[in-house]
């Protein structure tokens, strides 16, 4: 579930049959598993192999790797207890059902908890390939994989905490570009190549093949105050996908407090999702060419 969609997403009409599930005071509801149909059932098999299929060779491997251990190709949409207790084992995190997406500061007590809210509804067959909003697919086996990993669940549970601090320093909206960055959209350097791991590419097959080998998008080595500073597009492929070096690296960087990075910033003037800049650490220059025929 991620806190940076929302404005599109609220209303976008998808089928969400949770939509008005009773909420807990946290938000939270009853997943209410035994509700699937065999229909909803089969299409999360679905969606699960032909991903698993594109994303052999382009997932992270700490990704594939918690994937099996948290036996998510297990036939079926997960049911989040059982996911939890599996994940709370490695971890301490548990995925919590939601209906759809939370109030910010819902969402980073959350994350400072350790606990991920997930869409529970599946997209409807009409919505194969593109969604707005979060469901479960995407929460659950875009995000919840490497929530298993111990640095990267940490780094998580950072950026919750930083969440709430941005809350109260007005700086929403630059906390919310590093979300997008990197745990929608990140990529990271592995020495067998680039590598996913942003929960968004993770689960739209067309984007893992063009973030990774597509000439057109700008591929750019991560830098928190650059990531902070450039805005994004929210409903089409990402002009621009940046680098991290390792989790560690990404926890690191992202394991202090941001007031003093956010006064830095100032009002220091956004960059557009295109632009490189003189300063830039470039993998590779996107070409554009996706993105100009588009507007032709
Ligand atoms: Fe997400």
């Amino acid at each position: 579930m991620s806190v940076v969609v929302k404005d599109s997403a609220i209303g976008s009409g998808s089928k969400n049959r949770y939509r008005d599930a009773p909420r807990h005071p946290d938000y939270t509801i009853d997943q209410d598993w035994p509700s699937y149909s065999a229909a909803e059932h089969d299409r999360w098999d679905r969606l699960f192999k032909r991903s698993r299929a594109v994303l052999h060779d382009r997932a992270c491997d700490e990704f594939t790797a918690m994937m099996h251990t948290l036996k998510l190709s297990e036939s079926g949409i997960p049911d989040m207890e059982r996911l939890s207790d599996r994940l709370e084992r490695v971890t301490g995190w548990r995925v919590v059902p939601v209906a759809e997406l939370v109030p910010d500061d819902v969402f980073f007590d959350h994350l400072a908890n350790r606990r991920f809210p997930a869409g529970a509804f599946i997209r409807s067959e009409q919505e194969m390939d593109y969604l707005e909003e979060p469901d479960v697919f995407h929460d659950v086996f875009g995000h919840v994989p490497l929530l298993a990993n111990p640095i990267y669940s940490n780094f998580m549970q950072a950026y919750g905490k930083g969440g709430q601090r941005a809350i109260s320093l007005g700086r929403l909206p630059n906390l919310a570009r590093l979300y997008w960055y990197t745990v929608e959209f990140g990529l990271i350097r592995t020495p067998a190549g680039l590598r996913i791991f942003g929960a968004g590419i993770m689960s739209s097959t067309t984007e893992s093949v063009f973030a990774l080998e597509s000439q057109s998008p700008n591929r750019i080595a991560f830098d928190l105050d650059r990531v902070m500073r450039t805005r994004y597009l929210i409903d089409d492929f990402q002009q621009t996908y940046f680098v991290i070096e390792s989790f560690e690296k990404l926890l690191d960087d992202c394991y202090q407090d941001f007031a003093p990075i956010y006064e830095r910033m100032g009002s220091a003037t956004d960059i557009e999702p295109d632009q490189v800049l003189d300063g830039d650490d470039v993998v590779t220059r996107g070409t554009l060419a996706y993105f100009n025929e588009k507007r032709a």
